[in-house]
């Protein structure tokens, strides 16, 4: 969603700030500005639009300083203005500030400022934010020793304020100094070479540094080229630990390719690699996890499991569930985590909770983990991103290890989740009934994974063709069983969000109690068939789209001769075992579509109205 970026160094800092904004697009906005400062004066630039727009009405402007910081908005409060983007400055011209979060008690705080003769150009919570500060800094006396009237100021109006944020505050009167301070919205410091910078993201900040530190919930920065402090909202001071990113550059980059979400489909041989790695047990039959901090016993004891998530984690969930009940016959539940917040389950003890969250920064996720541990409950988290707030929440967990994803649509990360999820099923289905010759199955099945993602990738070009005879179509089906269902699910998720075409999952059976009211020439439908038990079943689904003249597009295994003439599109995938089949099933539906988008027209990376991390309700 909304982004950050604030510099202070040696560097004129427009150029490097306009580049990290580039950096978050991925996040989604609809607006971007700027603000640097230079001799005791504020120069503030911002555009409704990409930062492309930014840099148009920039280009022309001396844009002096070495100092300054920028921001993309995804609006929550007011709508989409020049007027409403950040940087907002104070009415009194002295406070710089920029915002990811909402402010609940705006309403309250900005009649108050009012009434105190301070001024608004905006409809936003941030400017009223802003405006707070100054006025405490107006009170603030000048610093005493070791004292700083900026940090103080933030301090104090932040006392006063109710909701979510991660800022960023300049001020007239100090020149060469940030003051970062978060409450649930990520923040990390970077520390440069005879510079410091703050981001929303690592993206944004890791081509000039590696040495990060994650900022807290309730912690506020002060920050100058060369020094940073941290202390607490109750001015208890922090003893910070500086991480080492460990991924470069060129992993946030789309080389080659024509969007990320090419880049990322792609990547997953590599990426199912890199999640798997130092995960299986010497004798070859068990996964291994070091960080879920709960002994094999702990685990034994464990008689339900809830997950909770959001959109395709949510699907990665769902097919997780299916092993688990397959593997360690143990019941699992699935929830929304946005309904799990609010809907007072009635939960049964001894029920270990998971969370998977590719950012680790999905509010509603972060909520529904928050609101298990309140409850008493133990939370693990599946994530990707290190030093995240779930990462740091949660009670342990797995990260995915699969290095940035840039794409909106979630392609490797969902992949990785779905491999961590059979290897999760394995695992605790070894320590109860699963024998040592079916877990040795499974961990050859896993160890493939790689391999088969591969051989799947091969269909590239023939899906691309398939792509392109379908891609004017405006509704789209998309049918499967087990644990192909959730991959059903998934492949309507990523062909609406950035295709804009109506689509719709559905358990191919599930099919004639509604949806095939939609069935006609005009309405695909995509079929999973694989091999196996259900196979028969998928088949007289496909009968009776058939029988209403609705083209079928058939993912099938290769051992599958299908009926002739019963799809009008076959695509094969290899043949596999139950554990990686969602996996390897999933690479087509994410090609497929990607093409149809791509053909279209449509901005892949950058869908419209959607954010790659979704950190307001
Ligand atoms: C994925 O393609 C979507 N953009 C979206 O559903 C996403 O999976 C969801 O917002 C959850 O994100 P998270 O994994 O970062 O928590």
């Amino acid at each position: 969603m909304c982004g950050i970026v604030g510099y202070v160094g040696k560097q004129k800092a427009a150029p490097l700030i306009l580049e990290g904004l580039k950096r978050l697009e991925y996040r989604g906005y609809d607006s971007a500005g700027l603000v640097l400062l230079e001799n005791g004066r504020f120069t503030v630039a911002k555009k409704i639009g990409r930062v492309a727009n930014l840099e148009t009405v920039t280009a022309p402007l001396p844009l002096p300083g070495h100092h300054g910081m920028g921001h993309t908005r995804w609006a929550t409060h007011g709508g989409v203005t020049d007027a409403n983007a950040h940087p907002h400055v104070s009415s009194d011209g002295r406070i710089a500030l920029i915002h990811n979060g909402v402010i609940e008690n705006y309403s309250k705080l900005k009649a108050f400022l009012l009434g105190k003769g301070y001024t608004f150009v905006s409809e936003t919570d941030t400017e009223v934010l802003c405006n707070l500060i100054a006025y405490h800094y107006a009170k603030e006396p000048a610093a005493a020793a070791g004292d700083s009237r900026f940090v103080n100021s933030v301090r104090k109006a932040l006392g006063h304020t109710e909701g979510t944020y991660g800022i960023v505050v300049m001020a007239t009167d100090a020149p060469g100094e940030l003051v970062t301070a978060r409450k649930g919205s990520p923040l990390i410091l970077g520390l440069g070479d005879g510079e410091s910078l703050v981001a929303s993201d690592v993206a944004a900040i890791v081509s000039r540094t590696q040495n990060v530190v994650y900022l807290k919930d309730g912690q506020i920065a002060h920050l100058t080229a060369t020094t940073f402090a941290i202390t607490t909202q109750n001015s208890g001071t922090v003893d910070p630990v500086i991480d080492k990113v460990t991924w470069s550059i060129a992993d946030a980059e789309k080389g080659a390719y024509a969007h990320f979400m090419e880049k990322e489909i792609f990547e997953q041989p590599a990426a199912l690699e890199n999640a798997m790695r130092g995960r299986f047990s010497e004798d070859g039959s068990t996964a291994q996890f070091g960080g879920l901090n709960l002994s094999a016993g702990e685990f034994r004891g464990i008689e339900r499991f809830m997950f909770c998530a959001c959109g395709t984690a949510l699907h990665a969930c769902m097919v997780t569930e299916h092993l688990i009940e397959r593997f360690a016959r143990i019941p699992v539940e699935c929830d929304y985590a946005s309904e799990f917040r609010y809907r007072n389950a009635p939960l049964f003890r001894n029920t270990l909770f998971f969370v998977m969250s590719q950012s680790g920064e999905t509010i509603d996720t972060l909520a529904a983990l928050r609101e298990a541990k309140r409850k008493g409950y133990k939370v693990l988290a599946v994530n990707n991103v290190v030093g995240s707030s779930i990462a740091r929440e949660a009670d342990g967990g797995i990260y995915q290890h699969v290095g940035p994803e840039v794409g909106v649509a979630s392609t490797k990360a969902f992949t990785s989740q779905l491999l961590i999820g059979a290897m999760l099923a394995l695992y605790i289905g070894r320590l109860r009934d699963l024998s040592f010759g079916e877990g040795v199955q499974i961990v050859r099945a896993l160890k493939g994974a790689p391999d088969l993602a591969r051989r799947a990738l091969q269909q590239a070009d023939h899906i691309r063709g398939i792509a392109q005879r379908y891609a004017h179509h405006t509704d789209m089906l998309f049918l499967g069983r087990l644990a192909l269902f959730p991959i059903a699910l998934e492949g309507a998720l990523k062909l609406k969000e950035i295709s804009y075409i109506h689509a719709e999952g559905y358990p191919a059976a599930e099919m004639k109690h509604g949806p095939i009211a939609l069935v006609s020439e005009q309405c695909p439908s995509v079929f999973f068939a694989p091999s196996g038990e259900m196979l028969n079943k998928v088949v007289s689904s496909m009968q009776e789209i058939k029988a209403r003249k609705g083209p079928i597009i058939a993912i099938v295994t290769a051992d599958v001769e299908l009926p002739a003439g019963l799809a009008d599109e076959t695509i094969v995938i290899p043949e596999c075992h139950e554990a990686v089949l969602p996996i390897v099933a999933s690479i087509p539906v994410q090609l497929l579509s990607y093409y149809i988008a791509v053909a279209r027209g449509c901005d892949v990376d950058k869908p419209r109205n959607l954010a790659k991390s979704v950190t307001v309700e």
